[in-house]
């Protein structure tokens, strides 16, 4: 069976849907590990109450010594078994960039889901972005992670509407209660083989594979 590590820094509100998925739908994959960047991230605690293993990796001092701080991270996702062969890393709101090593080990087998329709508003306040822009429509996506910053190869998306009287907090709530129907529905649809990355798209196979929400 897969394995999956997810990698948190906060919160840690998508962690727990997917856990939640998983561990109530069966999904044939097991969640190994869950990482903290830091010592009081609120998810540790969910994930412990979930009987999910977590670790803590503190990163505060390691600012310019990326390479060093992944290998960190590799070194404890294969010890908990999630392998570039056999693991699926999910960052979920988890606040660094992840170094090309980390990437090139897990190739096509890192995701991330970002509060926005991608390519659209990449980087830190995607809501925030999309309310100054006045943009009428926005959402979240999960992509596959690659050496850019919100720029790998899309596996879901869910759109809202923006109303003329959102802010930043309001778009915020309304994304993250679609962040956590599509985040654990990506996993499933990996836990189960049927998605696929050519030449930098995704190709999802099954029945509903379409369906973006
Ligand atoms: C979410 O908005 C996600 O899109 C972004 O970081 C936030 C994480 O929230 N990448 P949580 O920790 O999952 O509650």
């Amino acid at each position: 069976m897969q394995r999956l590590g997810i990698l948190i820094s906060g919160r840690g509100s998508n962690m727990g849907a997917i856990l939640r998925h998983v561990q109530r739908r069966r999904v044939p994959i097991r969640p190994a590990v869950v990482i903290s960047n830091h010592a009081e991230a609120a998810g540790l605690r969910t994930a412990q109450k979930m009987g999910v293993p977590t670790r803590v990796i503190p990163s505060r001092g390691f600012g310019g010594r990326r390479q060093e701080y992944d290998r960190m991270l590799i070194g404890a996702l294969e010890e908990h078994g999630v392998t570039g062969r056999s693991g699926l890393v999910c960052l979920a709101g988890f606040m660094r960039i992840v170094g090309p090593e980390l990437i090139k080990r897990y190739r096509n087998r890192i995701l991330n889901i970002h509060p926005a329709l991608l390519p659209a508003f990449p980087g830190l306040d995607a809501q925030g972005q999309a309310i100054r822009y006045g943009a009428r429509v926005s959402g979240c996506t999960v992509h596959f992670v690659d050496e850019g910053v919100d720029t790998g190869p899309v596996l879901l998306q869910s759109a809202v509407m923006v109303a003329s009287d959102d802010t930043a907090e309001s778009l915020s709530k309304k994304i993250l209660r679609r962040e956590h129907a599509i985040y654990p529905r990506a996993v499933e649809l990996i836990a189960r083989g049927q998605v696929r990355v050519l030449r930098g798209r995704v190709l999802i196979s099954g029945r509903g594979s379409q369906k973006s929400r």
